[in-house]
């Protein structure tokens, strides 16, 4: 089967691509307007592409046609995110935060989550996430409708037990979920297995 993505729809397109290229990782993505509104939002068009400086990226799309999602919005205005990474206990309270409210209403309120200051930078940090990167915006690509935001990550905080000081992780304690089929499927990382390289 040959799918010519230049006679589909985006939405599509979307639905092809966005179901064929998984497993990716979730960006929870937590921001501020700067009046002490909080916001947070998930996004599996997210991954890390280097280390020097350390480089994340998402693609926060629009609400509607002319609207960023108020992740982007507030980015635009204040430089500010934090990307967390999401286990399965975390995961049905992920899904429940990409409702989308009015701007300005945290999607977290009422969820029991702690909020934890950052270190680096003014939005906060979910203490429950297994991993939080502290990032700054370093720019914003638009392409086509596409919005990627390219993001240095300036600290990173990791859940007790799961990483030695030296930064290595240690086996079978972590396992972030990761977004399959759209729209609605997920996958476990529980079932890992190890491949050694050639030297
Ligand atoms: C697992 C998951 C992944 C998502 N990934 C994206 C994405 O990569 N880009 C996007 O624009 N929306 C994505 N969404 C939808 C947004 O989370 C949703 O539009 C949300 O309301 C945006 O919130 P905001 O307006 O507060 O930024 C995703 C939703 C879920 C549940």
């Amino acid at each position: 089967m040959t799918f010519n993505l230049s006679s589909l729809s985006p939405a599509d397109r979307y639905r092809i691509l966005a179901s064929l290229v998984t497993p990716r990782p979730i960006a929870w993505v937590t921001t501020s307007d700067g009046e002490g509104h909080y916001n947070t939002a998930p996004f599996s068009f997210f991954n890390v592409f280097g280390s020097n400086p350390p480089l994340v990226a998402f693609a926060p799309g629009n609400k509607d046609r002319r609207t960023p999602k108020d992740t982007a919005l507030n980015i635009r205005s204040n430089q500010q995110f934090v990307v967390h990474m999401v286990d399965e206990a975390l995961s049905e309270i992920m899904v429940e935060s990409s409702a989308s409210l009015p701007y300005g209403t945290d999607e977290l309120e009422d969820k029991g989550l702690t909020y934890l200051p950052c270190d680096h930078i003014s939005v906060p940090r979910i203490s429950e996430a297994p991993v939080a990167l502290e990032c700054m915006e370093h720019s914003t690509l638009e392409i086509g409708t596409n919005r990627l935001v390219i993001g240095i990550v300036h600290v990173v905080h990791v859940r007790e037990g799961l990483m030695s000081p030296d930064g290595n992780l240690h086996e079978g304690v972590y396992h972030p979920i990761a977004r399959m089929a759209s729209p609605n499927w997920y996958a476990r990382t529980v079932d890992q297995f190890e491949i050694s390289r050639p030297d």
